[in-house]
């Protein structure tokens, strides 16, 4: 058994596995449709931050958006590299730094922020130093899109242990998440097991990592946003914008405008 790594560490190497089912193609879609009808100038750069593999970077580069992806992971960003190598995508590049503490030198018309890349900054100062950050690097009237864990619904239905099973060519792989609230600093952390077995050895491993996520409420996030010069455009549960944030909506969105 190995010791608990760094978030997204050991991890990565199964994560575009855990997500293969995950519908990128429609969440670009979705994106690129929501910000241009939001945009009050013509999007042309976006900044992805927390990209991961660099699935959303990837999809937006082949729409001749010119996209950098930043991310604190060193192996998350190698399988980001590596597939703009497999799709020769020229105008896409990753860079590895925090979320907390950007610095690309120049701004954006667009960032997004995708699959609840927020709801890892858990503690008040890093929320605080990534929105400083995006409004760094925002255009003023630009756009920061991002999706979230919300409280109201977290606390309505609340985490629950599951567990995943998943194959490919090499290995039969089990995945466990385990959360854990913590009700006073409004967080999850979700302990994540994931046991893998070699098809042809039988040998096993198990990899053990935890994620600590903070869910969010309205108000902190309007307030935060506001600090940080920015006026909410649409609060909506994720891909719905007619949908309002409820108890039933676990994942919620924000549309916000650089002043
Ligand atoms: C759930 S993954 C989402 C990855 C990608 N956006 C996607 O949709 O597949 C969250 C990502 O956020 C990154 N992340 C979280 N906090 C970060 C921070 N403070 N700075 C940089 N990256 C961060 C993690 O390393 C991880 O790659």
């Amino acid at each position: 058994v190995l010791p608990i790594m760094t978030t997204f560490d050991a991890y990565s190497k199964y994560y575009d596995l855990f997500y293969r089912e995950k519908d990128y193609v429609g969440e670009v879609d979705y994106v690129e449709a929501r910000f241009t009808a939001l945009s009050r100038a013509p999007v042309k750069s976006i900044l992805d931050v927390g990209c991961g593999s660099g699935r959303h970077a990837l999809l937006f580069g082949q729409r001749g958006y010119l996209v950098q992806g930043i991310d604190r992971s060193k192996t998350m960003l190698a399988l980001a590299q590596q597939r703009k190598g497999e799709l020769a995508v020229e105008n896409v590049t990753f860079h590895c730094q925090d979320a907390t503490d950007i610095a690309r030198g120049r701004r954006f018309d667009v960032v997004t922020a995708l699959f609840h890349v927020i709801n890892y900054q858990a503690g008040d100062r890093a929320l605080d130093a990534m929105l400083a950050c995006v409004g760094r690097h925002l255009e003023p009237g630009g756009l920061f899109i991002f999706d979230f864990w919300y409280g109201p619904a977290v606390l309505h239905q609340r985490p629950e242990t599951r567990v995943k099973r998943l194959e490919d060519e090499t290995a039969n792989i089990i995945r466990i998440a385990e959360p854990r609230m913590d009700v006073k600093r409004n967080t999850v952390d979700v302990n994540y097991e994931v046991i893998v077995t070699d098809k042809g050895s039988g040998h096993v491993q198990v990899l053990n990592e935890r994620h600590c996520m903070r869910y969010l409420f309205y108000p902190e996030i309007e307030q935060l946003l506001a600090e940080n010069g920015f006026a909410v455009d649409a609060a909506s549960q994720w891909m719905a914008p007619d949908r309002p944030l409820g108890e039933d909506t676990w994942s919620g969105e924000v549309v916000a405008r650089r002043l």
